[in-house]
């Protein structure tokens, strides 16, 4: 726990927390001692109302700040008005604000007990997870009105007018508001169509875990960039849009080599078609044409035939990831989903014939061995999603607790870290569906982390 300290401690600007206040501004860069012209106006008009002491030739003088001079140094800066509270109340705002205008030392007193390393991340992880569930219940219409864009478009580029419509404002938005993470999560807790919402959510998980491994690289996308490719990757498939509307909604499984398979394979290379005659760039094109093919480009679930898995670019090997994992974990009504646990370990296996394996290390490191929005079971008997990916140990991801050991529904849900519990683990993963039917997605959403 952190400790009490005595009023009117003398503080470094690299030392100040959110459990002060400052008093007084001792410690000033160069530009204050002394100040030119241009310092003491910035003084007197940002700090009106203050009191200051001030080195004058040989002299100290405590005077008001609107009776400081060109030449004075400050000694001191005190007694703030009402109005100047905010300069007085640390939080991270106003310490970079210090830091930018050259205010190095400060007497400080103290208005609660610091809080311990162990309870300020505890307080970030339950700030960062309730973010993502408050983006993941507004991501809910968002991804509807992006699957009706996604329909639409495929639409009328059957239609022979490819205009990309509403999908834009769409794909401007989610980046806007960076909801791509929390669009992703809703894969396994809603229902979805089997072509236009599984574009919206590879599209989402994609450009999520796309920015994350660039961030990594130590590489920043502008948001033009990742705009463009979010719209690429909801258009992976956009060459579905060539395939006969009743053979793309059947949920029967095609004979193979029959006229219908050999058309749904046909997709990529009408979605490079498509996308070339609209001018998007090389790489969304490669992304359309490619993202079937696999790393043993003989096998017979690899097309179009290819002679280099070399063409295939990164971003392609990374959708193809991607769409699986989607098409795993993604809710049909014709079909049972997988658990995204489960569904990480059954592309793991695959990895390494059909997948590049330093893209699903990358892939695997972001997401985790339970992805965010995994149902599962912890050992005291209680029920938990997902809510952070483990920093360090994979099996130890953030969870927040939903249902307790008793089978109590929890109105208020506490967010273990399971890398700092010795006692509690996960024993099982759970089917969000078969453990809370429909209400899953509102349970997650509705979530209040504590
Ligand atoms: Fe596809
Ligand atoms: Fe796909």
């Amino acid at each position: 726990m952190g400790s009490e300290t005595s009023p009117n401690e003398k503080v470094l600007l690299e030392n100040l927390d959110d459990s002060m206040v400052i008093e007084r501004y001792i410690g000033f860069s160069k530009k204050f001692s002394p100040m030119d012209g241009v310092s003491c106006k910035w003084l007197q008009h940002n700090f009106r109302g203050v009191k200051v002491r001030v080195k004058r030739g040989d002299e100290i003088l405590e005077i008001p700040v609107d009776t400081t001079k060109e030449g004075d140094a400050l000694v001191e800066v005190h007694s703030f008005p009402e109005s100047l509270k905010k300069l007085t109340i640390v939080n991270t705002r106003l310490i970079e604000e210090l830091k930018k205008r050259g205010f190095l030392k400060f007497k400080v007193r103290r208005t609660k007990k610091k809080l311990s390393q162990k309870q300020v991340r505890h307080k970030e992880a339950v700030e960062k997870s309730s973010e993502l569930v408050y983006k993941a219940k507004e991501g809910v219409e968002v991804s509807k009105g992006a699957s009706k864009a996604v329909e639409n478009l495929l639409d009328d580029t059957r239609d022979g007018n490819m205009e990309m419509g509403d999908i834009s404002q769409y794909v401007d938005n989610i980046i806007a508001n960076e909801s791509t993470e929390a669009i992703g999560i809703l894969t396994s807790l809603k229902k979805s169509d089997q072509t236009y919402a599984h574009c919206v959510d590879v599209g989402s998980i994609f450009q999520s875990v796309y920015i994350k491994m660039m961030e990594r690289q130590g590489v920043e996308l502008s948001a033009e960039k990742k705009s463009e490719m979010l719209l690429g990757a909801f258009m992976h498939d956009i060459g579905k849009s060539k395939v006969p509307k009743d053979i793309l909604d059947s949920t029967e499984r095609f004979e193979r080599d029959s006229r219908e398979m050999q058309l749904m394979q046909s997709h990529p290379t009408f979605g490079a078609e498509i996308l070339t005659d609209l001018g998007s760039s090389d790489m969304i094109i490669n992304m359309a044409h490619y993202h079937h093919v696999k790393l043993d480009t003989y096998m017979k679930s690899s097309y179009p035939k290819v002679d280099e898995y070399d063409d295939v670019i990164m971003e392609t090997r990374l959708i193809a990831i991607v769409d699986v994992y989607q098409a795993l974990v993604g809710r049909r009504s014709y079909k049972k989903s997988w658990a995204p646990p489960a569904a990480i370990k059954f592309i793991e296996q695959l990895t390494g014939i059909e997948f590049d394996m330093d893209v699903w290390d990358s892939f695997f490191q972001i997401m985790g061995k339970y992805p965010t929005g995994s149902l599962v079971e912890l050992s005291d008997g209680s029920m938990a999603f997902v809510v952070q990916p483990a920093d360090e140990d994979l099996d130890k991801p953030k969870v927040a607790v939903i249902r307790n050991a008793k089978g109590e529904d929890l109105t208020s849900n506490p967010l273990i870290n399971l890398a700092y519990e010795q006692d509690i683990t996960i024993v099982k993963d759970l089917d969000n569906y078969e453990a809370l039917g429909e209400a899953c997605l509102d349970v997650f959403t509705n979530m209040k982390i504590s």
